[in-house]
């Protein structure tokens, strides 16, 4: 299958994505402090049939790093820069998760022509609470002083389902990799940008495009209950909610969140 690594110029950094395949444009867009690499079963599913566009974001796997606050702004504006250096022209199907869907927000509040379709996997729309944000400026100085080793093993009850740690151990191991792979800068950027975010909670039943709500069922940091909630207020929407997992709904159960993207696609594009 056709697949690159590439690098782009985008706003001042040089930003890496893999693009893969042909067809209709799905921009995939990770979560914090993960890499395009979570994507790699929805790549491998989707490329048969549309462009995919897996970026590491700004400070992220091999993309460069900014210093001081990464905004959910900025990284919504690197995406619209990486698709027109990237020449997509078409209206793009934009899947996120977690800080991925805080940027959806911003991409859509400021790109909306770009927008064919949403998917929001593992998300919230509303900002953090006051103890959030002290809990996140305590986590973003630690990493600068320590490193992500010291975030690492301790997210990943929050990351993934009991039955996920237990019955596909590779998964956890292979999100630690990748938080432990990223730069302490780069962490500490987004995770002040995350404390920073805007409260998008009593925007999104202007949303006028179809949109797919996708969640794990033992998700702890974005549960069902939240996920349902949005839905509810998003006109054309759908919700799918996956069994036995976590928060990484996509890495811990691909073939039913392929299965639910795809019958998605399938009835909106
Ligand atoms: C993520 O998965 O992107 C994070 O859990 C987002 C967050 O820290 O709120």
């Amino acid at each position: 299958m056709n697949q690159k690594l590439v690098e782009q110029k985008v706003n001042g950094i040089r930003m890496r994505a893999l693009i893969a395949g042909s067809g209709p444009p799905l921009l995939l867009v990770h979560g914090f402090p993960l890499s395009h690499q979570m994507w790699l079963p929805q790549i491998e599913y989707f490329q048969s049939r549309f462009t995919v566009i897996a970026p590491d974001l700004r400070g992220f796997g091999n993309s460069d790093i900014s210093t001081g606050i990464v905004t959910m702004e900025q990284h919504a504006r690197d995406l619209d820069m990486l698709l027109q250096v990237l020449n997509i022209e078409d209206p793009v199907s934009y899947c996120g998760l977690s800080m991925g869907g805080y940027i959806a927000w911003e991409f859509w509040k400021h790109f909306t022509d770009r927008l064919r379709t949403l998917i929001l996997c593992d998300t919230k729309a509303e900002a953090d609470s006051e103890e959030g944000i002290t809990q996140r400026l305590k986590m973003a100085d630690l990493v600068l002083r320590h490193g992500p080793e010291v975030i690492s093993t301790a997210m990943i009850p929050n990351l993934i389902s009991e039955s996920s740690l237990q019955k596909q151990s590779h998964i956890s191991e292979y999100l630690i990799s990748m938080i432990e792979a990223t730069n302490n800068e780069g962490i500490a950027a987004s995770q002040k940008g995350m404390a920073a975010r805007s409260d998008f909670s009593n925007q999104i039943k202007n949303i006028r495009i179809p949109t797919l709500f996708i969640v794990g069922s033992e998700d702890l940091l974005t549960p069902p209950e939240v996920m349902k909630q949005m839905c509810s207020q998003v006109p054309d929407s759908k919700y799918f909610e996956v069994s036995e997992v976590g928060h990484m709904a996509p890495m811990e159960a691909p073939d039913a969140v392929n299965q639910a993207m795809d019958d998605f696609l399938s009835d909106s594009l």
